[in-house]
């Protein structure tokens, strides 16, 4: 078993932009452009953003310096670093149990995370044969699926959903990439993984931004992403807007807390920390600002839920001038995004399987990523033949839900937040203060405005987001 000294010998980041670009990778996602822009549709905009980022700076932030802290100090998986930590400040070290739930939140995440993912993955390949025509054709910058009628994209969907072999085919090309970058090492894995994708990321960001600004409706966009209007913000928002931001920082669920534990003593976490909550804020918002005024602009709904970004967009595309290439580059942003996130959430439970059970790194991502491949496939197939499955039936607020949105219901809304509870309490009330200063570099105020938002409002913030998550009754 791993004690604190026992993984003296691991490997590490090489740098600190090396851990910054991986840690944001992580962070950036599905979340923030395929979830957040759906929920600010949803939640009618400027007001659902102004709560998102309230969360994200009173609890986010706070958390993501706690669970980078927890690695560096335990150094080790997310459950032994807990219980590590918990050892050095003369407490039990059964808190280390948020971290295994952590854990198995992450595997359960990747099941799903994959196979979304993996529609991602099928569009940037629907794009390649779209570029490839228009390019015959000699106009590069056409729009795509020239002559389809916005009926017939709306169908693409349908018929991608309806099925499994092209699913389950997209799931495990994905998974299979994800399992060779962690198979291959924190070094030549994931932090060269990250340092390729993350840089080009930013730069299909800001250039698939400006398109829309010069082509779209930006002036709309804008309005709609940052006029708040209260009367839109229910109860259920503010509860989505604390979920989503404890889903879009990679919290609760083994990331951060596995990364940090691979990060050198001499690094200042508070600001790192800090420039984690504040990139990944900044992508989800100019997510928004990058697909509203594409789809805005060819009228469709901003509202138009999970549909959004694989259904609505390629309708804009159809439409827009170069929509063929631009096509092709958001989704290859989806999936360069969609990856570094993934690859996170299988190094957490795979950090478990060779710390705890001592399997070799190569053996141990295989095993994990074909486990969460196996429970995956299950999700695509909830689409098609499982149709009708629902697997929380017994559960009210999950009854309704399909296998895919009931692993998604269960982690978002239980296990996250349970997580998230944990953690909080155990830096806001159990963690030696010794050590948390010398861990965070944090002193005087900013040390007491730390351990304040982590010890009461993180904690009452999150257990709020369980109790309305679980009998949302109570918020009508
Ligand atoms: N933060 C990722 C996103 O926004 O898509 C999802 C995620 C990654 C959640 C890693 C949890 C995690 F550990």
């Amino acid at each position: 078993m791993a004690g604190a000294g026992s993984t003296a010998g691991r490997e590490g980041w090489s740098s600190r932009s090396a851990f910054l670009m991986a840690a944001i990778g992580a962070a950036v996602g599905l979340g923030n452009i395929w979830r957040f822009p759906t929920l600010a549709g949803e939640n009618g905009g400027g007001a659902f953003v102004l709560v998102y980022i309230a969360c994200v700076a009173l609890l986010g932030l706070p958390l993501v310096l706690s669970e980078v802290m927890i690695g560096r100090a335990g150094r080790s998986d997310a459950a032994t670093s807990i219980a590590n930590v918990a050892s050095q400040s003369g407490k039990s070290r059964r808190w280390g149990m948020f971290g295994g739930v952590e854990i198995l939140a992450a595997f359960l995440i990747l099941s799903f995370y994959s196979v979304v993912a993996g529609w991602a993955l099928h569009y940037v390949i629907v794009m390649i044969f779209e570029l490839g025509e228009v390019v015959g054709q000699g106009s590069p910058f056409a729009p795509a699926f020239a002559g389809d009628s916005q009926d017939a994209i709306t169908g693409r969907m349908g018929e991608l959903f309806a099925n499994p072999g092209e699913l389950i085919l997209m799931h495990a090309l994905f998974m299979a990439v994800t399992v060779m970058i962690v198979a291959g090492g924190v070094h030549n894995g994931i932090e060269r993984a990250a340092g390729i994708m993350m840089p080009a990321f930013f730069v299909l960001l800001a250039g698939i931004t400006i398109y829309g600004a010069f082509t779209g409706a930006f002036a709309e966009a804008v309005t709609f992403l940052f006029t708040p209007d209260f009367s839109r913000l229910t109860p259920v928002a503010v509860n989505e807007a604390l979920g989503q931001a404890l889903f879009s920082l990679s919290l609760g669920s083994a990331a951060l807390i596995t990364y940090g534990a691979y990060l050198g003593d001499d690094l200042k976490l508070a600001p790192t920390a800090g420039m984690i909550a504040l990139a990944d804020t900044c992508v989800a918002l100019m997510s928004g600002l990058m697909i509203f005024p594409i789809v805005l602009a060819v009228g469709l709904d901003p509202a138009a839920g999970p549909v959004l970004v694989f259904q609505s967009l390629p309708i804009a595309f159809a439409q827009m001038p170069g929509g063929a290439l631009i096509g092709f580059l958001f989704f290859i942003l989806i999936f360069f995004a969609a990856l570094t996130s993934s690859i996170s959430l299988l190094e957490g439970p795979t950090a478990l399987v060779i710390d705890r059970v001592g399997l070799r790194r190569r053996i141990a991502a295989p095993l994990v990523g074909g486990a969460a491949f196996l429970i995956g496939i299950a999700c695509a197939l909830g689409y098609n033949v499982w149709s009708d499955v629902r697997p929380l039936s017994f559960w009210p607020i999950f009854a309704e839900n399909d296998i895919l949105d009931s692993i998604d219901g269960l982690t978002g809304k239980v296990m996250l937040p349970l997580a998230a509870l944990g953690v909080s309490l155990f830096t806001g009330w159990r963690m030696d203060r010794g050590l948390m200063a010398a861990q965070t570099g944090l002193s005087g105020a900013r040390l007491a405005l730390f351990r304040g938002l982590i010890a009461w409002v993180a904690p009452v913030a999150v257990a709020l987001i369980l109790l309305f998550g679980l009998f949302p009754g109570l918020l009508v």
